[in-house]
């Protein structure tokens, strides 16, 4: 079962009678499901738990929820008995009512794994009628699923003090320290100190070694005051663009994959896989689905600063092509700067719709296609899209598990057939995963 999303969620959990915030039940929990949490059900209500372990029997805190509603949310705030999987959480603020950052940090990460692994499954069972059988991979370089993340973006209190939101609040708990982000993000400097009218600060810091970069977005019509950062380079979001404080306004980037090396320019904390491991284990997961020949024709669709645009470049060489298209005219140009010496790319600003519908597209032949799109997917008519340029096998990077499979419900309908699905733990501690799958034309 599936959290109900937020418009359904309106409808659903309006009040129907009495607040029932602050209510404890008890409760047996059932299976995870996506969002982070478990079911559980009382009294003929649907209760999403988080903090739980399914099996786990708990004593459950609703946190939203009147007394006629369908379902409640709620957080366990007792274990009566407890699973053997269930672990101290390494943070002194993952815990209910305080930072909203983590879902899983109760839990051994092996087991984080499996859950994930559940919910993958469940939502291509629900969504696209297909039964998969998913390993969530681990990823390099964080044993502890501690220190992985290279972006985070801190929220801003009333009184000037940084941190993480409470889970679905506006409410900010103020961090000296984020344990899931880098040594380099939480060595900029930009925790434990006060900011005046500042809203967010979006800290970045790339794998080239230089400061990383804090992108601090004032409220609007206000003028911000920062405290000093000697190490990051600072730059302001303002309605008219990014202004440079100190240092530069992008952070570097370098991988390497299957032997060839590519370095990266990422303007103004833009876009840009959140582990460190993720640019080059998700390359070579796209190489591996498409297997592209020496001379082919690729597309990559929601193309940020050319990721996967470089690597098609290299594996189809100079007699082939690469066709990026991005949304972001800022990640555009960081991509032209980046991939100039790779002549067999042409990158085009603009909506992965618009470039689907432009007759130019199908006159020049695709054969592979690697899309990459946000959350939400790319729906029905992209996909329509896709399947008409007729590419000879479609790799599908997605960061929503539900997105996915719905999208792969809308290629079954146009004749592309599921023909591998791998997983990767590429945000542990947290319900997020990282999917790629591959699709061909159905037999
Ligand atoms: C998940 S990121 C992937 C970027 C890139 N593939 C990478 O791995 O670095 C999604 C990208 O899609 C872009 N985007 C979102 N909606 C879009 C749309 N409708 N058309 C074109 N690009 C879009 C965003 O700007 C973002 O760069």
């Amino acid at each position: 079962m599936s959290a109900p999303s937020r418009s359904r969620r309106t409808r659903a959990a309006a009040p129907a009678g009495p607040d029932a915030r602050g209510t404890e039940i008890e409760v047996e929990v059932g299976p995870v499901a996506h969002g982070g949490h478990c079911v559980a059900r009382h009294e003929g209500r649907v209760v999403f738990v988080r903090h739980a372990l399914p099996g786990e029997r708990v004593i459950a805190r609703v946190t939203e929820g009147a007394e006629g509603a369908k379902f409640w949310r709620a957080d366990a705030v007792r274990v009566l008995e407890a699973d053997a999987d269930r672990v101290e959480p390494p943070c002194p603020v993952a815990r209910p009512g305080r930072c909203g950052g983590c879902d899983f940090q109760h839990v051994t990460l092996a087991r984080q794994r499996e859950l994930k692994a559940a919910v993958v499954a469940e939502q291509f069972r629900r969504l696209a009628s297909l039964d998969v059988d998913v390993t969530v991979e681990e990823a390099p370089g964080s044993p502890d699923g501690l220190r992985w993340r290279t972006r985070t973006q801190f929220a801003v209190d009333a009184e000037g003090r940084p941190g993480l939101r409470v889970h679905r609040s506006h409410a900010v708990v103020p961090l000296d320290d984020c344990p899931i982000s880098t040594a380099a993000v939480v060595g900029s400097g930009v925790l434990g100190q006060r900011y005046g009218n500042v809203e967010t600060l979006e800290v970045a810091a790339g794998s080239d070694g230089a400061a990383p970069l804090v992108v601090a977005t004032p409220a609007p019509g206000t003028r911000a005051h920062l405290p000093k950062l000697p190490e990051a380079s600072v730059a302001l979001r303002t309605p008219e663009g990014l202004h440079r404080v100190s240092g530069r306004t992008w952070v570097g980037e370098r991988i390497a994959v299957r032997g060839r090396e590519h370095a990266f320019r990422v303007g103004g904390a833009g876009f840009w896989q959140v582990h460190p491991a993720a640019p080059e284990l998700l390359g070579e997961a796209v190489l591996a689905a498409l297997e592209p020949r020496a001379g082919e024709r690729a597309l990559d669709l929601y193309s940020g600063v050319g990721l996967f645009t470089a690597l098609l470049a290299d594996a189809v060489g100079a007699e082939g092509s690469v066709l990026a298209v991005e949304g972001s005219e800022r990640a555009v140009r960081d991509a032209r700067k980046s991939l100039h010496e790779l002549g067999q790319v042409e990158l085009w600003a603009g909506a992965v719709e618009d470039a689907l519908a432009d007759p130019e597209l199908p006159a020049r032949g695709t054969d592979l296609v690697v899309l990459d799109p946000p959350r939400s997917g790319a729906g029905r008519a992209v996909v329509a899209g896709i399947a008409d340029l007729a590419p000879r096998a479609i790799a599908y990077v997605a960061c929503d598990p539900a997105a996915l499979a719905r999208d792969t419900a809308f290629l079954a309908e146009r004749g592309y057939a599921l023909d591998g699905l791998r997983a990767f733990d590429l945000f542990p501690m947290t319900h997020h995963v990282e999917c790629v799958a591959r699709f061909v034309r159905a037999a």
